[in-house]
C-alpha cells in the first residue's frame, strides 16, 4: 500500500464519516494522522467520540501539511469550500474529491496551477468494507496519484478506473445504488409483515436473500437473466410474482431512476 497521511476530510458528513470509520476499520491509517474539517460542533463532537479522529471548524486548519485532502461536501457547496481553503493546500498534496457531478477541470481551476486532482464516485458500504469506489484522475494526477487514491478506497472496498465521462453513469448506479438496494429491502419487509412475519424475520429474510443473490453472481460470473430462469419454474411462485412486477413497470422504473440520476449528475456539474 502506497496510502499517503496526513489525511484531512473536509466535510464530516455522512460519506465522510463512512471512509473513515472503513480506513481506520482496515487500520490503512493512525487516527492521529487523521483530521476532519466540519462546521457543525455536534457532528464534530460526535466523530471525536466514536472514531478518536481530531475535528476542527476550519477547512484551512486541517489542510495545513496534509498529504491528500478529501473533499466530502455537498456537489452545491464545493466551490465555496474550495475557494476558502484553496491556498493552504500543500503544493504536492493529492485532492480527492467524492463530490457527484464535479468535473476534476473545475477542481483544478479553482486550486493552484498543477494541482493533483483525483475524482472518486464512493458508496455507503464503504463503511463496513464493501464499497465500489470509481475513480478518474485529472490532468496533473500522476498514475502514482491514482493508484495511491484506489489504495486509499481499496481499504473500505473495490476500486475500479475509468473514463471520468463515464462518472455520472457510474454514480447512478454504484453511488446512489445503495439506496435503490435498500427500497428493495424496505419493500420486502413490509409486505413480508403484511403477510405475517415478523419486521426482524421479514428483514433478515430480505437482506441475507440479496447478500446470497449478490455473492452468487459474484462468484459464479453467470448472466443475471439465467438466475432469473433458474429460480423460475414453470407454473410457480417465482414466475407468478415476476408477473406482477413486469406488469408494474419494474424494470423500466429502474431504468428511468438511473436516467433521472445521470441527469441530476450532469445539473450538478454545470451549476
Ligand atoms: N451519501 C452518499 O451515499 C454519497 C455517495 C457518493 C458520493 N457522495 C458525495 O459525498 C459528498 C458528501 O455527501 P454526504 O451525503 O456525506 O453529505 P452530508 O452528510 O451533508 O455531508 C457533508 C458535510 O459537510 C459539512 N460541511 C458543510 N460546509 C462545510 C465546510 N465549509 N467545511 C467543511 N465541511 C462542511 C456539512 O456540515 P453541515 O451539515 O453542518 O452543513 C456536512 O456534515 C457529496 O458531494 C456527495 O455527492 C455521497
Amino acid at each position: 500500500m502506497i496510502l499517503k497521511g496526513p489525511l484531512a476530510v473536509i466535510g464530516g458528513g455522512r460519506m465522510g464519516e463512512a471512509i473513515i470509520g472503513g480506513l481506520l476499520a482496515a487500520g490503512s491509517f493512525d487516527r492521529a494522522s487523521i483530521v476532519v474539517a466540519e462546521p457543525d460542533p455536534v457532528r464534530r463532537a460526535a466523530l471525536t467520540e466514536s472514531h478518536g479522529v481530531r475535528c476542527v471548524a476550519e477547512g484551512r486548519e486541517a489542510v495545513a501539511g496534509a498529504a491528500t485532502v478529501l473533499l466530502a461536501v455537498k456537489p452545491q457547496i464545493l466551490g465555496s469550500v474550495v475557494d476558502a481553503l484553496a491556498d493552504a493546500v500543500p503544493s504536492d498534496a493529492v485532492v480527492v474529491s467524492i463530490a457527484a457531478g464535479i468535473s476534476t477541470t473545475r477542481i483544478e481551476s479553482m486550486l493552484a496551477a498543477g494541482a493533483a486532482v483525483v475524482r472518486v464516485m464512493p458508496n455507503t458500504p464503504a463503511l463496513v468494507r464493501q464499497g465500489m469506489a470509481v475513480v478518474s484522475g485529472g490532468v496533473a494526477a500522476t498514475t502514482e496519484d491514482v493508484e495511491a487514491v484506489r489504495d486509499l478506497f481499496g481499504a473500505v472496498g473495490q476500486t475500479i478506473v475509468i473514463d471520468e465521462c463515464l462518472q455520472d453513469a457510474a454514480t447512478a448506479i454504484s453511488g446512489s445504488g445503495p439506496a435503490y438496494v435498500a427500497i428493495l429491502v424496505e419493500e420486502l419487509t413490509r409486505a413480508g409483515v403484511a403477510h405475517g412475519l415478523s419486521p426482524e424475520v421479514a428483514q433478515g429474510l430480505a437482506v441475507q436473500t440479496l447478500r446470497g443473490t449478490a455473492e452468487l453472481l459474484d462468484r459464479t460470473g453467470q448472466h443475471p437473466a439465467d438466475l432469473v430462469r433458474a429460480v423460475s419454474s414453470p407454473g410457480g411462485t417465482t414466475v407468478a410474482a415476476i408477473e406482477q412486477l413486469e406488469s408494474g413497470g419494474f424494470r423500466t422504473s429502474i431504468g428511468s431512476a438511473v436516467a433521472a440520476a445521470v441527469t441530476r449528475a450532469k445539473e450538478l456539474g454545470s451549476t
